[in-house]
């Protein structure tokens, strides 16, 4: 990346190491950031009643080098997008998709397995909400591995013909060569959902008593943050298989090639706003 390039960082949901991880990524690269806290809204023009996209327009007339945006489905990113001067990043949008965390994902598990082709990845939870999980549908294929979920019914419905869905942990997690958590996103849930907290933890929560089910160099990943207690017992890090602490530190080199590329890509006049 050309130093002294300025980033604006458009939040308007909360974010621990996506943000993190892309501030750190463009100070060691030489760039500058400018973080606009649309999560909390303190000190900015939304307590006004200014709408999301009016705050996009608003960064966008500033013309920092490049805008990266975490925002829920309610807003237009595509179009924006579409229309924008500069490259725009997707730093996790709603449910659709956080492209971003599933490349640092892939990237760990090519670290431990020498491929991914015809390699099971399995996910394990609330698909339904998850907009990992959504990204690597469209990314895993891509490399030759297969997507294989389980947990409750109610968060597996309308998958894809091509994800393979299990009843049980038992059955799933000999399958699997990475077994990726995914964090129960209560807040996206509405009053029809069923889910009950306690029949998952019984059902669907992994624990280091699952040794004796994984294959030899099986991945147990997670994207963070994680319910401890719900999705994973705390007892998952005696396990060497866990390499969580692998992600997050991932997803500092990978965004750093990836704002690096796209700079690249920019200066040769064809960058892609994907
Ligand atoms: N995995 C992930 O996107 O975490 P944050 O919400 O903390 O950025």
């Amino acid at each position: 990346m050309p130093p002294g390039r300025l980033i604006g960082l458009l939040f308007f949901e909360a974010s621990t190491r996506t943000r993190l991880s892309f501030e750190i990524a463009i100070q060691r690269l030489g760039g500058r950031t400018t973080f606009f806290d649309g999560a909390s809204k303190e000190g900015t023009s939304l307590i006004k009643g200014e709408t999301l996209e009016d705050t996009f327009w608003t960064l966008h007339a500033m013309l920092p080098d490049m805008i990266i945006i975490r925002c829920g489905d309610e807003f237009p990113l595509r179009k924006v997008a579409e229309l924008a001067k500069m490259p725009i990043v997707n730093a996790g949008y709603g449910t659709e998709g956080h492209p971003t965390q599933a490349i640092l994902d892939t990237y760990t598990m090519s670290e431990y397995l020498p491929t991914l082709e015809n390699k099971n990845i399995l996910f394990i939870g609330d698909i339904r909400h998850s907009r990992v999980a959504h990204s690597h549908m469209e990314l895993l294929p891509k490399l030759g591995a297969n997507m294989g979920v389980v947990g409750p019914k109610e968060f597996l419905q309308g998958l894809p013909s091509n994800i393979q869905t299990f009843t049980s942990l038992k059955e799933a997690i000999p399958w699997a060569d990475v077994c990726m958590g995914l964090r129960i996103q209560f807040e996206r849930h509405s009053a029809s959902d069923t889910f009950s907290r306690e029949d998952f933890i019984t059902q669907y929560q992994m624990d280091k008593t699952i040794e004796p089910l994984l294959k030899k160099d099986a991945l147990i990943l997670h994207p963070g943050p994680v319910n401890w207690g719900v999705e994973l017992h705390p007892n998952i890090r005696e396990l060497s298989n866990f390499k969580m602490f692998e992600q997050k530190q991932n997803g500092v080199f990978t965004r750093a090639a990836l704002l690096s590329r796209m700079f690249e890509k920019s200066t040769q006049g064809s960058l892609s706003h994907d």
